[in-house]
């Protein structure tokens, strides 16, 4: 099976996040690329050569950040058929769930196919830039084995 991983983030929880899964992914012998949101463009990637797609986005005015909503707005329907999907988000202390739960609503409103597995992380300080503190080991545990379940 092959994965592909994609994260924005400012102060690096996020991409600590989709590391973690990453190492879960890697127990089941998945192969996979991670890649920030800024470095890729939609059109350059063939999303129907991975079976696993990891979306990872901090938590931003209680939704997910701008740049993995419109990333997630140009998937097709296509792109998205049969994959196993994980998503994860970084929050502070309020909106994580929200910005979750609106990152799987807009991947299902495109393709009702879809598996997903989900998380939301309390991480960082609220509406900063300082980094604030880290995921708790038992959200860092929970990440792994959210990796391993997509790589089952
Ligand atoms: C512009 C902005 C808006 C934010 N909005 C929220 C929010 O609505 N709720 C919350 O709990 N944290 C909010 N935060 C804090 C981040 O979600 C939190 O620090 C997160 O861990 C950052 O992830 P990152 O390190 O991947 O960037 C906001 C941070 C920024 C910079």
């Amino acid at each position: 099976m092959r994965a592909i991983l994609i994260y924005y983030t400012i102060t690096n929880h996020t991409k600590q996040a989709v590391e973690n899964i990453s190492k879960g992914l890697e127990k089941r012998e998945v192969e996979f690329e991670i890649f920030n949101v800024r470095e890729i463009k939609h059109n350059n990637i063939d999303f129907s050569q991975y079976e696993i797609l990891v979306i990872g986005s901090p938590t931003h005015m209680w939704g997910p950040a701008r740049k993995i909503s419109d990333f997630i707005k140009n998937f097709t329907p296509d792109d998205l058929n049969n994959k196993r999907i994980g998503l994860v988000t970084c929050y502070a202390g309020v909106g994580g769930n929200r910005a979750i739960d609106i990152m799987e609503k807009m991947l299902k409103e495109k393709n009702s196919n879809i598996r997903v597995d989900k998380i939301a992380i309390l991480a960082g300080a609220p509406g900063s830039l300082w980094t604030g503190p880290k995921a708790s080991q038992k959200d860092v545990q929970k990440c792994i084995e959210i990796g391993e379940r997509l790589g089952e």
